[in-house]
């Protein structure tokens, strides 16, 4: 039988791939895994726990152990409702930190290799294509420009009256953009098989037609 199909968008903060591969996979009607949100809840469940974020062993195993249900666009953890409070900055910076630590990517390997179910998958993060799904078809590689993925992200929190600052966002989103792209372990990066989406001067609308265009080119 046919492996079940993934589409893998890639990319940095606020580039729109959660948006973007949410309508997608619903257009579709496929799965859906934001794998950022896991390395969010891995940051807000080590903090809580008085881990630091540096004990990898630790934090891994917090990784390991992390009690977690998603229901549509809502996660719980440990039956807590924490939806919003994973996307404040603390858990950001949080998330970008433990991610960077080896034996916490590991730990979350299976967990999203599980989001594979019929009749198919839109993962997004930053090693869907690399690590997670290698064999995922097509692979996307969403950007913007930092100035404008900083002021996506300003207004998203403002919406949800979550505290934000334009000025330390885009220095922070600088920042982990950084973190990310020279860690050793999933850095992130196109990968020559990806298809570059770049979305700087254009709209979530055209980014999810482009998407679905190319799904239908898609061979397989
Ligand atoms: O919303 P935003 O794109 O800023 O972040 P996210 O996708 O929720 O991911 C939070 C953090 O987790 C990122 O800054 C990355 O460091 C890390 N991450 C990762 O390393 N690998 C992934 N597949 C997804 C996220
Ligand atoms: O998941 P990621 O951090 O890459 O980004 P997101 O949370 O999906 O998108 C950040 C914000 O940018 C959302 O409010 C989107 O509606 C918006 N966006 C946009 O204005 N134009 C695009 N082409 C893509 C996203």
């Amino acid at each position: 039988t046919a492996p079940v199909p993934v589409v893998a968008i890639d990319g940095p903060s606020a580039s729109g791939k959660g948006t973007v591969a949410a309508r997608v996979a619903e257009a579709l009607g496929y799965h859906y895994l934001d794998s950022g949100s896991l390395y969010r809840l891995v940051a807000l469940a080590a903090m809580r726990a008085g881990v630091p974020l540096d004990d990898e062993g630790r934090v891994a195993r917090e990784a390991a152990r992390l009690d977690v249900r998603f229901e549509g666009a809502r996660v719980w953890l440990s039956g807590e409702d924490v939806t919003d409070l994973i996307r404040e900055e603390i858990c950001s910076v949080g998330a970008s930190r433990v991610a960077a630590l080896p034996a916490v990517r590991d730990a979350l390997l299976d967990r999203q290799r599980d989001f594979r179910r019929a009749p198919g998958l839109v993962a997004e993060g930053r090693d869907i294509g690399s690590v997670i799904f290698p064999d995922a078809s097509p692979k996307f590689f969403l950007t913007a420009s930092v100035e404008v993925r900083a002021e996506r992200r300003y207004k998203q929190l403002m919406e949800k009256g979550l505290p934000a600052k334009l000025e330390s966002l885009s220095k922070d989103l600088a920042e982990r953009d950084a973190r990310d792209a020279a860690r050793t372990v999933a850095p992130l990066k196109k990968l020559p098989d990806a298809v570059l989406l770049e979305t700087s001067d254009s709209g979530v609308e055209e980014a999810v037609a482009f998407v679905l265009n190319e799904v239908g080119r898609a061979p397989g």
